[in-house]
């Protein structure tokens, strides 16, 4: 077998695999086969360029080159759908598209999946573009993002139009939601409102491993091209099952308007057990024929409405306000609520977010509030039916000065809504928060310690601050209740292992207010060491890509604190990394700081990719479109016209590929 025949023989598997165990959920080998088959195609891969395919299932690990999208215009609008909450609109709707047609027709009842919409073109059964909704008429190419997609099939089986659009969601399953959503608290980082957002925020991430570590989930809903295979659409998306795509397996077709609503009242309740959000049903007239006779609006189709559901709400009565401290001093207000069901699940508590929507409440104790979940999985209270109040109302919630914790006076910041403690080195749930943060997976990556061993090491004065995990001996930890001689020395070992987590791993795991890992990243490529950045002033820190005022100011009032910088000591003489390795310096200069360039053309030296790589480690900022602001256009061969043009128009300097070169020598 040549090289060849193996690489194309591994990616014929590993779609199949892929297929059989996301779509049938019916896996025929361990994911470790999977893995290791991936690895020898990974390897085959790079030994061999010359055989790149766009398509391989490779390219769904992703990549975290950094891209600012390409806007795409789309061949057939991107239109939305009339919206309804009433009944009374969905007869309306059904009595006009009888009178408009005068024959028989069907209704296809989908339910109306909550995320964000996507289009994609497959060019002889191959994934070519994916294109988010954007304005309607163009939108952000996001198609490296959605390779990584499992459920999206980059080569499809049977016979398939030679090209074709399919729509669909794409979405964020509740588990993987909530998941995300509990990291993020653990990391005081903002929450995702629902999946949506989440669905959205993630496929506009700029570093598609990312997205492929969110293990995002796409149904697909509309089939459009010059060639498709059946009238019905109904029709059309179970032929597209067979292509190999996910369509959702809960469409029907009704042949009267009882049959619409008897699926519309079966999934107003039904919808709380899909693992997906869902938002509403769509109604479309089953034929295609039909459809095109009855045409569009300027906004949607008429052949299509969605009805939508009644956001949940509760009344309940309000007992008390508590008031948790997270790991870099927020305070969050937290109501707690006579028990009540909502959306399916049984509400306690829901955060009443900051003092100001306290006060805009005018919040009481013994109030009855209205409790919303909506698309939303944290609650949240949207009103107070003032008309409940009794003679015996209760007190007016004022919001604490002291932290509940340790006392200490809470502090607030210019134009910030939440409070804070300030005792940052002493106050348990800071120092708890911290330490969980630090050994947190994408920190310092500490198996087998959770909150609970954190918190119980805590009691015991184990440990104090991070720095103490590095004195940590079996000898102290395995005769502790739950632990064993095993499970302390893994521990044990996993702290040792920490010890080679790289630099900008390390001074995410930190915990600086403000500095998540994709800021933590961009410090260790500005800074060789921590000493660098200790020394380092409001300028320099402000000179840094991404890093504006807030999070300087941050990062000076860290190591301005003398308790700060002595546990970055002793971290230090642990062993842990705190500058860059010579790897990571490799290649690193700051020729092109504070220069925006535009890539256009087809390049001989390098590819886009590469060049993108080139500018972002040269210290430049890769941009999409020209603008005043662009420094150069890097052109290679056949630059687009238009960009031409906007480029002569602005005065925007063109840049070959040899002068570039020249310039980063
Ligand atoms: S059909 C021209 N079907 O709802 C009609 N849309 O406001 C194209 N959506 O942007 C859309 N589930 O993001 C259709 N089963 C479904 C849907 C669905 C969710 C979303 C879609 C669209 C919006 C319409």
């Amino acid at each position: 077998m040549t090289i060849k025949e193996k690489i194309d023989q591994l990616r014929a598997e590993l779609h199949r695999h892929n297929y059989n165990y996301y779509m049938l959920n019916a896996p025929e080998i361990s994911d470790k086969e999977f893995d290791d088959m991936m690895r020898k195609l990974q390897d085959l891969e790079k030994a061999h360029p010359e055989f790149l395919d766009e398509n391989s299932p490779t390219m769904r690990v992703g990549s975290d080159l950094n891209k600012n999208f390409m806007q795409v215009a789309h061949k057939y609008p991107m239109l939305s759908l009339g919206n309804t909450y009433s009944e009374n609109e969905v007869t309306d709707f059904y009595e006009r598209v009888r009178k408009a047609l005068n024959e028989d027709f069907e209704i296809c009842c989908e339910l109306k999946y909550d995320g964000t919409s996507i289009s994609l073109t497959y060019e002889d059964g191959k994934l070519v573009r994916a294109v988010t909704r954007g304005d309607g008429e163009k939108g952000d190419d996001v198609t490296d993002n959605v390779k990584t997609i499992r459920t999206i099939p980059l080569v499809l089986h049977g016979s398939y139009p030679k090209l074709f659009e399919i729509r669909g969601e794409i979405l964020m399953p509740w588990t993987v939601f909530e998941e995300l959503n509990r990291e993020k608290e653990i990391r005081e980082e903002p929450l995702f409102a629902n999946p949506r957002n989440a669905a959205s925020g993630t496929l506009k991430s700029q570093n598609s491993t990312i997205v492929a570590s969110r293990r995002l989930d796409a149904y697909l809903y509309y089939l459009l091209g010059e060639e498709l295979p059946c009238d019905g659409h109904y029709e059309n998306l179970q032929v597209a099952a067979n292509w190999g795509f996910k369509t959702s397996e809960h469409t029907r077709k009704a042949r009267s308007l009882k049959e619409v609503f008897e699926y519309i009242n079966y999934w107003d309740k039904e919808r709380k057990n899909l693992p997906v959000a869902t938002d509403g049903i769509v109604l479309k007239v089953n034929s295609l024929k039909q459809q095109k006779n009855l045409g569009f609006t300027a906004k949607s189709p008429r052949w299509a409405i969605a009805y939508k559901f009644q956001a949940e709400r509760a009344l309940t009565r309000l007992n008390k306000v508590s008031y948790q401290v997270g790991r870099t001093g927020t305070i969050t207000p937290v109501a707690n609520l006579d028990p009540v069901q909502l959306s399916g699940t049984i509400v306690k508590r829901a955060s009443l977010h900051n003092a100001d929507i306290i006060e805009g409440l005018d919040l009481h104790i013994g109030d009855m509030v209205y409790v919303e979940k909506g698309g939303e999985i944290i609650p949240k209270i949207t009103g107070v039916d003032k008309d409940a109040r009794s003679m015996l109302i209760g007190e007016k919630v004022k919001f604490i000065t002291h932290c509940p914790e340790c006392g200490s006076r809470l502090i607030r910041f210019e134009g910030e809504a939440a409070h804070y403690c300030p005792n940052e080195t002493a106050c348990p749930p800071q120092i708890k928060g911290k330490i969980e943060h630090f050994i947190s997976r994408k920190a310092m990556n500490i198996d087998g310690l959770g909150p609970e061993t954190v918190d119980m090491f805590y009691r015991l004065g184990l440990i104090r601050d991070t720095a103490d995990l590095y004195q940590l001996k079996v000898a102290n930890i395995k005769t502790l209740e739950r632990m064993g001689e095993k499970s302390a020395e893994n521990i044990i070992n996993s702290i040792a292992a920490s010890k080679e987590v790289p630099f900008d791993r390390v001074l995410f795991a930190l915990g600086i207010r403000f500095v998540g890992e994709t800021v933590a990243k961009k410090i260790a490529k500005s800074f060789a060491d921590i000493e660098e950045l200790e020394n380092a002033d409001l300028e320099k820190l402000k000179s840094i890509d991404e890093i504006g005022d807030k999070i300087a100011q941050s990062i000076l009032s860290y190591f301005s604190n003398p308790a700060n910088r002595e546990l970055v000591e002793r971290l230090k003489t642990s062993g842990l990394q705190f500058s860059r390795t010579e790897e990571e310096l490799d290649g690193y200069t700051d020729k092109l700081a504070g220069q925006s360039i535009v890539i256009s053309g087809v390049f001989t030296h390098h590819s886009r990719d590469e060049y993108k790589n080139i500018i972002e480690k040269n210290g430049g900022k890769n941009v999409g479109s020209i603008s005043s602001k662009t420094s150069f256009v890097l052109a290679g061969e056949n630059m687009g016209p238009a960009k031409l043009e906007k480029a002569q128009k602005l005065g925007v300097k063109i840049v070959s590929e040899d002068e570039f070169l020249a310039l980063i020598l």
